[in-house]
C-alpha cells in the first residue's frame, strides 16, 4: 500500500526540487495534470515579457533587433534544449507552429528520397500529423502516396523501396504508447527510408537520444511539457548528416546565409537555420526564454529519473484506489513503452472528467471513455499524484460525477 508519506518521501529526493519552485503560483488551487496540453507558466515570463514590451518594443523599437538577441534567439532556445534530446547544441532550432514545421521537414525529407514516393504513417496519429502528409501527397503529386498502418506490428510489412519517409508520434496522444526509437530506426534505416518522429508528447517530459537511436528528423511542439506558453513556437531537428541536403521548403530571407546582405539569389544559411523562414516571433520567444532557462539547469538523467517516479506512482495509485471503482489504466504496463501523460478509461470519463475538475484537478477528457493526466516531471511533485488520485476515489466513491451538473463536457 502506498502512502501519503511515500509520495513526501519521494518529494524529499526530487532531483528537480528547485525547478517546481521556479513555477508560478496559479489562482485556483488545483493539481494540473494537462501539462500534455498546455504547460505550467515559469513565475518570471511576466517579468520579462514585460521587460520586452517597455524596454525592446516601447524604448528600443527597430533598434531592439541590433541590442537584443532576437534575431538569435531562435537557436538559443534550440541550443538550450538540445542535451534534452540528444542532439548537437547546433542541430536544434525553434520557429512556426508544430504544423508548420511538420510539413517542413517531411516534405525537406520526402524530396531528399526522391524517387521514392511513399510516406507511411499512422492511421490514428495525431490529426495534424496525417492531415501534414495527405496534403503534402496531393501538393506534389506525381504518384506520391500515403501508406496507413496500424501499429509497430504492421510497419515491418509497410516498408519497402518505395518509402521515401516514416512518420510517427513518438508516444500517441491518447494511450500514450511510446514507440521503441532505436528499434524503430534500425527497421527503417534497414530499407533505405528516413526515420521522423513527432515528439511533442514526449519532449520535456523524457530525455530522449534522437542521434544516437538513429532520428532523421524531428519536431515537437513548445508548449506541453516544454512549458513555452500557449502558442509557443515549436522546435525542428535535421540529423547533421542531412542538414546540407538541399534548399529548405520555405526559402526565406530569416534562413539566408546573409540576412541583411538583401541578395536577390537565395543562398541558405548553414545547418538546420535554413529552416528558419521568416521573422522569429519575439514575444513568444521571450516568453519560452524562461521555460529554456529551466530546461538548461535539468541533467537528462533527473528528468527521467523524476518522470519515471510520477508515471510509476500515478500508476499504481490509480490502480490502488479506484481499480475497484471502475478505473482501468489503458496506458501500457510497461514503462518503457509510455510517453509523457497516463491514459485510463472509466464508463463515465466524461462527467468524471468534469467533476474532477470541480473538485480541484485538471486532466483531460478524450472520446469515448478516455481520461489522460499529463505528468509534468518539471512541476508535479509526488503529493500532487496523491492528491490527485484522492479527489478521483472520492469523485467516484460519491457518484458525485452523476449529477446534472457534470453531464455537459468542456473540451
Ligand atoms: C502530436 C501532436 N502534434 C502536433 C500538435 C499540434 O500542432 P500545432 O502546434 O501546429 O497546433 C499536437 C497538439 O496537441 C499534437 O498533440
Amino acid at each position: 500500500m502506498i502512502t501519503l508519506s511515500d509520495c513526501l518521501e519521494l518529494d524529499a529526493r526530487d532531483p528537480l526540487r528547485d525547478v517546481r519552485a521556479r513555477f508560478a503560483t496559479p489562482a485556483e488551487d488545483t493539481v494540473y495534470l494537462d501539462g500534455n496540453s498546455l504547460g505550467a507558466m515559469p513565475a518570471d515570463v511576466p517579468e520579462r515579457v514585460n521587460a520586452l514590451l517597455l524596454d525592446g518594443w516601447r524604448d528600443a523599437r527597430r533598434r531592439g533587433w541590433s541590442h537584443f538577441d532576437w534575431l538569435e534567439k531562435p537557436w538559443l532556445l534550440g541550443e538550450s534544449l538540445a542535451h534534452l534530446l540528444g542532439v548537437g547544441a547546433r542541430d536544434v532550432v525553434f520557429s512556426d507552429s508544430t504544423s508548420v514545421n511538420l510539413f517542413k521537414l517531411l516534405a525537406y525529407g520526402w524530396k531528399l528520397q526522391s524517387p521514392r514516393r511513399v510516406i507511411v504513417t499512422e492511421r490514428e496519429n495525431f490529426p495534424t500529423d496525417v492531415y501534414v502528409a495527405e496534403g503534402l501527397a496531393r501538393f506534389v503529386g506525381d504518384g506520391a502516396q500515403l501508406r496507413l498502418i496500424d501499429g509497430p506490428d504492421d510497419l515491418p510489412a509497410a516498408l519497402d523501396g518505395d518509402v521515401a519517409v516514416v512518420y510517427l508520434s513518438h508516444a500517441d496522444y491518447r494511450s500514450g504508447y511510446r514507440w521503441d526509437m532505436a528499434a524503430t530506426n534500425r527497421l527503417i534505416h534497414g530499407c533505405g527510408a528516413l526515420a521522423m518522429w513527432d515528439l511533442s508528447h514526449v519532449a520535456g517530459a523524457i530525455a530522449v537520444e534522437l542521434e544516437r537511436d538513429g532520428a532523421d528528423l524531428a519536431v515537437g511542439c513548445g508548449y506541453k511539457y516544454l512549458c513555452g506558453g500557449p502558442g509557443a513556437p515549436s522546435w525542428l531537428y535535421v540529423h547533421p548528416r542531412l542538414q546540407h541536403r538541399d534548399w529548405p521548403v520555405i526559402a526565406g530571407w530569416m534562413g539566408h546565409e546573409d540576412v541583411f546582405a538583401f541578395a536577390q539569389r537565395y543562398a541558405p544559411l548553414d545547418g538546420v537555420r535554413r529552416h528558419l523562414a521568416g521573422s522569429p516571433s519575439i514575444l513568444a520567444n521571450v516568453a519560452l526564454s524562461a521555460a529554456a532557462d529551466l530546461w538548461k539547469s535539468i541533467r537528462p538523467e533527473d528528468l527521467n529519473w523524476k518522470h519515471r517516479s510520477l508515471s510509476t506512482l500515478m500508476v499504481a495509485l490509480l490502480e490502488q484506489r479506484c481499480g475497484a471503482l471502475g478505473v482501468k489504466v489503458t496506458s501500457p504496463a510497461d514503462y518503457d513503452r509510455r510517453g509523457g501523460h497516463i491514459a485510463f478509461s472509466h464508463p463515465g470519463a466524461g462527467s468524471v472528467s468534469e467533476a474532477l475538475l470541480a473538485h480541484g484537478v485538471v486532466g483531460s477528457f478524450r472520446k469515448p471513455d478516455s481520461i489522460r493526466f499529463g505528468l509534468s516531471p518539471m512541476a508535479l511533485s509526488h503529493a500532487q499524484i496523491w492528491t490527485a488520485v484522492d479527489r478521483l476515489a472520492q469523485v467516484l466513491q460519491t457518484e458525485v460525477w452523476r449529477e446534472p451538473r457534470f453531464a455537459h463536457v468542456s473540451v
